[in-house]
């Protein structure tokens, strides 16, 4: 069926503004393109300036980089600040997607490396989502945010303990956030992706035990960065403008495996 044209209004992002953390590479970069493509001025957030002042280059459109650490509250209150006095408003929307993985099983995983991977994954979405919401409510302004879980946070998985429990605490940070902000006019939803090749785990897919696991996933392979598209254009945008505490995954079946 062809779809109406209300249909494609419906992800039309002209004159909403949306930050995104970890934007200068992998996941965070395509999101920060998709929104662009949709019609969203976007603000980079992370720490390689380089990157973000290339993304924003490529993308051609409008885009503010800022330098910001995601485990630092300064540098959060002041990258959002600095996107305040760059443009003018508030971000509508903001992206919680910066991370950081440790392939090391339990027994090995040592404590500075465990405290990065949750400071990282877990601390700075509950320290980005506090601080955009403050701002919003201060300037009655609703709000969406859109948290980077994974399925590893769902499904138990080897050789990833602290990555594992970090992004499951996202999970259901995510659906407390929503609990609280819903009065706000301030959704939150998070995508679960499963595997897709970046930086963070692309040594693993090209060795023979992340071949072997992607001959595992349902679909027979890992996913490909337009696979998020609909997802992200969709948790963003009015169109969905009942959904608060959900978590969408795009895994090409991954969980419904028990292997
Ligand atoms: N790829 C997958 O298969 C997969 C699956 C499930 C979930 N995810 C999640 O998707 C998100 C993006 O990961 P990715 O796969 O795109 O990996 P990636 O290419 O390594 O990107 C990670 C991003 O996070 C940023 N970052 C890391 N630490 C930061 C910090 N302290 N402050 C600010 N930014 C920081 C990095 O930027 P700088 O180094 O420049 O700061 C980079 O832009 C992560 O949350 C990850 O857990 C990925």
């Amino acid at each position: 069926m062809t779809p109406t044209p209300q249909v494609f209004d419906a992800f039309n992002l002209a004159g909403k503004h949306a930050f995104i953390t970890g934007a200068s590479s992998g996941l965070g970069a395509h999101f920060a393109k998709t929104l662009s493509a949709a019609g969203a001025h976007v603000g980079l957030a992370a720490r390689r300036l380089n990157r973000l002042q290339d993304l924003a280059d490529e993308i051609n459109g409008a885009a503010i980089p800022i330098a910001m650490d995601v485990t630092d509250q300064t540098a959060i209150e002041q990258g959002l600040n600095a996107y305040f006095q760059a443009v003018g408003q508030w971000p509508d929307i903001l992206v919680n997607n910066a991370g950081i993985a440790d392939p090391t099983g339990f027994l090995d995983a040592q404590e500075d490396q465990t405290d990065a991977v949750f400071a990282t994954n877990q601390k700075s979405v509950f320290m980005m989502a506090q601080a955009m919401a403050k701002r919003w409510i201060d300037a009655g302004k609703p709000g969406v945010i859109i948290n980077i879980a994974s399925i590893a946070g769902i499904r138990a998985m080897g050789g990833a303990a602290s990555y594992a429990a970090s992004k499951a605490a996202v999970i259901q940070m995510t659906k407390t956030q929503a609990l609280e902000l819903a009065r706000h006019q301030i959704r939150v939803n998070a995508i679960a992706p499963g595997y897709f090749s970046t930086e963070i785990n692309q040594g693993f897919l090209n060795s023979p035990q992340g071949e072997a696991l992607i001959k595992r996933i349902p679909m027979r392979r890992a996913g490909d960065y337009q696979d998020l598209n609909g997802v992200i254009l969709l948790l963003a945008s009015d169109a969905s403008a009942f959904m608060t505490g959900s978590i969408v995954t795009i895994d090409g079946g991954h969980l419904c495996s028990s292997l």
